[in-house]
């Protein structure tokens, strides 16, 4: 059988560390949203692994929504640069959100979900997000639930891309330079 890590240069976070990190964000959130009912909405695609392991871990009754969100750079549409694509029957007013991301980057597309949710009404929304690269953020937005900080590299696994590929990792990790041209 073929190695399907073969593209991987070297693991950032292991599949133990992951969990280990999980657990710990997952007690905050019990602590934080005892007697509440939040919800979590995870920004598709890259979330989905997080999210589905988050959910499991924490012990408040949460429900949980979907929401697509795109980037586009720096070009100007809709809110800012992105655009958000949520479900039909998708409804946050009222409700506390807990936002569900991969990776904070320059922090466009969190800034924007946020706003958009408020606009909508949420009670209250907080951001729960696997990775953080602080080194890149061109929006100030700062997460209340953060798993872990990486460098400036691009990484891929546990739910992120590079091209489509490679989210089934179960860590995170960055590729050999050959398989990003
Ligand atoms: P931003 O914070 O709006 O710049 O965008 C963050 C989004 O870009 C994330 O939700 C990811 O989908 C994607 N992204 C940013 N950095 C990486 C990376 O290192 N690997 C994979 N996806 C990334
Ligand atoms: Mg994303």
């Amino acid at each position: 059988m073929a190695n399907i890590y073969e593209p991987i240069e070297k693991v950032l976070i292991s599949e133990e560390q992951i969990k280990a990190r999980i657990c710990e964000i997952a007690k905050e959130i019990d602590r934080d949203y005892e007697g509440k009912e939040p919800m979590m909405l995870s920004v598709l695609t890259g979330s989905f692994m997080f999210a589905s392991d988050l959910m499991r871990s924490v012990s408040v009754p949460t429900s949980i929504s979907f929401v697509f969100a795109s980037s586009y750079g720096n070009s100007t549409v809709s809110c800012g640069n992105v655009e958000i694509q949520a479900g039909k029957g998708f409804e946050p007013a009222g409700k506390d959100i807990i936002i569900v991301e991969d990776i904070m980057d320059s922090g466009r597309t969190l800034s924007c979900v946020r706003k958009y949710l408020l606009d909508q009404g949420a009670k209250s929304v907080e951001i729960c997000t696997f990775l953080d690269k602080p080194s890149r953020r061109v929006v100030d937005i700062d997460a209340k639930y953060k798993c872990f900080e990486v460098p400036d590299e691009f990484v891929v696994g546990y739910g992120l891309d590079f091209n489509y590929q490679y989210r089934q990792y179960p860590f995170v990790g960055v590729l050999k330079s050959e398989y990003y041209e």
